[in-house]
Order: C-alpha cells, then sequence, then structure tokens
C-alpha cells in the first residue's frame, strides 16, 4: 500500500483529502497540530466513519523538523496543507503567519530533501499570491465586475505581486517549493487554488466565506460585506481539487516542478451579491447583510484559467457551482446540530 502524510489533515481540505485517499487505498498518516478550531470535531467524525483507518501524529510544521524528517522517510507522497490561513490574522500577528507558512513549509522541503526515499510533494498555494491584480482592467456592472477585455482567466504567468503577511508567506513558500524541484531534483508541485469550498468546511468570517454565508443564513444570522459585494470569485468544490491531486500523483513526472492554477474556472463564477441571491432563490436563505468597507488587497475579480492543468492532467471542474452549493447546503442542514454547538461555543 502507498504511503501519504497529510499536514494539516485534520483541517477542512485536509479531512476531504484524508477520506478521499484512505477510500482508495492509501495508508494516510495526519499530521496536525490542532490549532484550527473543529479540527477535533472533523477527527472525531473522521474516527466514527473509518475506525482505526488513519493514523495521526500531532505536531507542529513550525518546531517539528526531527518529526517531519522521520515522517518523510516513512511516506511516498506528501500533501502539505498546514497553514495559517487567514489574510486578516496574518496581519494582526504576522510573525506567527510567516512562521506557519515560510518556515513551516522551509521545515517539510527540507524533510524531502534531507531523506532516503525523496516522497513527491504537493503544495497548497493560493490565488494571493497574484495581489490585487492592479494591471488588469475591469469593469462594473450591475451585480459583478467582469474583465474589461474578455479575458477567460488568470495564468500562472501572471506577474507575482505579494499582498498581505499571508501572501507573502504562502507566496515564498510557493516559491521555494518551485525552487527545491529545480536546484535538488525533487518532485514537487505547487497548486494556486481559488476558494475552495464544501463538505467539513466550518467557515469563519475571516475565512471559508461560502461555507461562513451558508451557515450564517441556516440560522438566520446577519453578515457583513466587505466592499460592494461585486467581488467574483470562481468557487471550485473540494472534490474536485482532490481529484486534481490524485491526477498530479499519478503524473508525478509530468507536473514535478510545475505550477498550476486551479480554480472553479470562467464557468463557475458568482460575485457575493449573486450568492447571496442564489442561495435565496435556491434555498430559501435570505439572511441579513450590511455592507463594510473593501478589505486592503482584495481583488476585485478572480478567476483561474485552468488550461495548464487540462493540458497536463485531463483535469477540469465536475462540479458545476449550483450543484455543488447544494451539497454543501445538504451536508449543512445534515450536521445543523453539532454546527449550532460548534458556533455557539466559539462566540462567532
Ligand atoms: N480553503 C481555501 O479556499 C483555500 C484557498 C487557497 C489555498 N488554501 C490553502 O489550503 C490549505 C488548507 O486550507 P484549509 O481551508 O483546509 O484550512 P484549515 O484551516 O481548515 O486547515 C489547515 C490545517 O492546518 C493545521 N495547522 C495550522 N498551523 C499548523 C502548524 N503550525 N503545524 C501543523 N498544523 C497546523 C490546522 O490545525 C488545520 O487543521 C492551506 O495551506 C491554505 O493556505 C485554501
Amino acid at each position: 500500500m502507498r504511503k501519504m502524510l497529510i499536514t494539516g489533515g485534520a483541517g477542512f481540505i485536509g479531512v476531504n483529502a484524508v477520506r478521499f485517499f484512505a477510500a482508495h487505498d492509501w495508508d494516510v498518516t495526519i499530521f496536525d497540530n490542532f490549532s484550527r478550531r473543529g479540527t477535533e470535531y472533523n477527527m472525531e467524525r473522521l474516527n466514527a466513519d473509518m475506525p482505526g483507518r488513519v493514523r495521526v501524529v500531532r505536531g507542529d510544521v513550525r518546531t517539528d523538523s526531527a518529526k517531519l524528517r522521520e515522517l518523510a522517510e516513512q511516506h511516498d507522497a506528501i500533501l502539505h496543507l498546514a497553514a495559517q490561513v487567514a489574510v486578516t490574522t496574518s496581519v494582526t500577528d504576522p510573525r506567527n503567519d510567516f512562521e506557519c507558512n515560510a518556515l513551516g513549509t522551509f521545515n517539510v522541503l527540507e524533510a524531502v530533501r534531507l531523506s532516503e526515499r525523496r516522497p513527491f510533494l504537493l503544495y497548497s498555494s493560493t490565488n494571493k499570491v497574484y495581489g490585487g491584480l492592479e494591471n488588469i482592467p475591469v469593469a462594473e456592472e450591475e451585480s459583478r465586475y467582469v474583465f474589461a477585455e474578455g479575458l477567460q482567466g488568470v495564468p500562472e504567468t501572471q506577474q507575482l505581486d505579494f499582498h498581505s503577511p499571508y501572501g507573502c508567506s504562502k507566496g515564498a513558500a510557493d516559491q521555494y517549493v518551485r525552487d527545491y524541484a529545480r536546484l535538488y531534483d525533487m518532485k514537487t508541485v505547487v497548486f494556486r487554488q481559488s476558494c475552495i469550498y464544501g463538505p467539513h468546511q466550518l467557515g469563519v468570517e475571516d475565512q471559508g466565506w461560502v461555507a461562513w454565508f451558508l451557515i450564517a443564513g441556516i440560522f438566520g444570522r446577519p453578515v457583513q460585506i466587505y466592499g460592494n459585494g461585486k467581488q467574483v470569485r470562481d468557487l471550485l468544490y473540494v472534490d474536485d481539487l482532490i481529484a486534481c491531486y490524485h491526477q498530479a500523483i499519478e503524473h508525478a513526472d509530468t507536473v514535478a516542478g510545475k505550477v498550476y492554477n486551479l480554480g472553479g474556472g470562467h464557468e463557475n463564477t458568482l460575485s457575493l451579491l449573486e450568492f447571496l441571491d442564489l442561495i435565496k432563490q435556491e434555498h430559501g436563505l435570505d439572511l441579513p447583510y450590511s455592507f463594510a468597507g473593501t478589505r486592503p488587497g482584495d481583488q476585485p475579480i478572480f478567476i483561474s484559467d485552468n488550461s495548464a492543468a487540462a493540458r497536463d492532467l485531463g483535469w477540469r471542474p465536475a462540479t458545476d457551482v449550483r450543484s455543488g452549493i447544494a451539497r454543501l447546503v445538504e451536508w449543512l442542514q445534515a450536521h445543523k446540530k453539532d454546527l449550532q454547538q460548534f458556533y455557539a461555543s466559539s462566540g462567532k
């Protein structure tokens, strides 16, 4: 059985990946420090659904480099997801953000470099490495921003422009992961991910907005929209992201040393206003909202050009945004009691 280490495996994308790979005959180890609220809950559900199937190592990518070195020697692939994930938190505590994202990734890279086994490393980067995209002309329409010159999506050749400590730390890690492939002949791949959504997402105001808005709708709680609500995102359903990770592992030689943008693409975009309208029309979720100032560095529109991943891996998002949201609403409704408790105790 092939062995996979998933750092941050108790988080949102992590538990979805753990479930997928464990169900596809991988021996999976989670490495997580359980700092994200909700990770213990994710593990309870995982243990209930797949008892004894997954090994868990409590550890911290900032400090446990010796442990990471041991683990690199024992695994064929490492999916590196562990991170400080909120832009807002990165601004209030930039040192922790740097240590988790830049130093943490460096520790993972060094663990691979110094190993005999040299596992394949997949890194979850972000479209935030492109900054505010000021050089791309944008027009404003009634419910959304659009690319003014008919651009379908942002390619990997877009100039890097790190905004915020989060953008800087994820971007530094992104470049390290890429360069270690060149310099040390390691097999690594970088995925610059758009907005990911799906089951097991315990969104908070600062991160995971799709789930956050839906949960607010289910409980009738008000939300704030930063900016005018016309900002557009391409939404990628988490199963489709993991399908891409899977394809990449099966074609490691093809993708090694490369960088891919991954998002819902131009067929799966919504502005915040359109999203609110959709969940009202299709799911009866009519949540009160108010407007607040634009967040610094917030992209008016991001749509991923997925053509590199399509060309090299034959990958494209299989879940259209309407069906994906319907599936997430169904999952949230099914776990409403737990979520009620979770959000009542988190005070958010
Ligand atoms: N969710 C998205 O829309 C999105 C978009 C782009 C990129 N990403 C990237 O994908 C990855 C996973 O994101 P997610 O949405 O699942 O977030 P998440 O917060 O649910 O998961 C992150 C996990 O990392 C763990 N972690 C945090 N700091 C750690 C540390 N120092 N040592 C060990 N574990 C630590 C947390 O406990 C958590 O389980 C992150 O790297 C994030 O930057 C996510």
